[in-house]
């Protein structure tokens, strides 16, 4: 598919199906989030890939999670947090690991992964997969890094739910230039 193409028109698709990415689409999405813009490269990332059993763990990971902030969370809420990731036959955990460095702030090294996770929604639209950036309360949780192994220094930036499309995909939307975009020195009217 065309670049531009592929820009523009990306999608996120929330409702998949498996199979999920073979290994060699696997392997050109990470490819993709690897050519991230990087300052000083840093590399700041680093990603699991959840399929499998693995979706379970994380289920009862984010259940764990859930009943831990919340001690008499509701049995059906705690269902839900099990069955998040069975939402895709596969689960990218985007991870920044933060060094400290004398010109790149941690923002910088968290805008790296995000655009890592970016190159991989629209690799996977080009691939014809479908995907979506989630975050929410279980990217902020403790008990969810120290499950999945995170240090100190490390922050998960998304989780990408990833297979293939079972929808109709629905049309990106064509913003328009002049509502977000302006010629500075920005001209008044006198
Ligand atoms: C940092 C970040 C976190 C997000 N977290 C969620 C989320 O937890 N749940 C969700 O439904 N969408 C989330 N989104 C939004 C979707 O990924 C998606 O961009 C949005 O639904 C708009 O769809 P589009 O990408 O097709 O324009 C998040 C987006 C970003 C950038």
């Amino acid at each position: 598919m065309d670049a531009i193409k592929a820009i523009t028109e990306r999608v996120s698709v929330t409702k998949l199906t498996g199979p999920g990415p073979n290994e060699e689409q696997l392997n050109i999405l990470y490819r993709a989030a690897f050519r991230a813009p990087d300052h000083a490269w840093m590399r700041p990332w680093r990603y699991l890939t959840v399929k499998d059993e693995g979706l379970t763990r994380l289920g009862e990971v984010f259940s764990e999670a859930g009943a831990l902030t919340t001690p008499d969370l509701a049995e059906d809420k705690i269902q839900k947090l099990m069955d998040m990731p069975k939402r895709a036959p596969v689960v990218i955990v985007a991870i920044a690991n933060i060094q400290p460095h004398a010109k790149v702030p941690a923002m910088e090294q968290r805008l790296a992964v995000g655009a890592g996770i970016q190159n991989i929604l629209t690799a996977a639209y080009a691939l014809g997969l479908g995907a979506v950036w989630r975050s929410g309360a279980m990217a902020q949780s403790n008990h969810v890094n120290k499950s999945l192994g995170l240090a100190t220094n490390e922050e998960i930036i998304g989780f990408i739910y990833l297979g293939h499309v079972n929808c109709k995909l629905k049309k990106a939307p064509v913003l328009e230039k002049d509502d977000f975009v302006q010629d500075w020195p920005i001209k008044t009217a006198d």
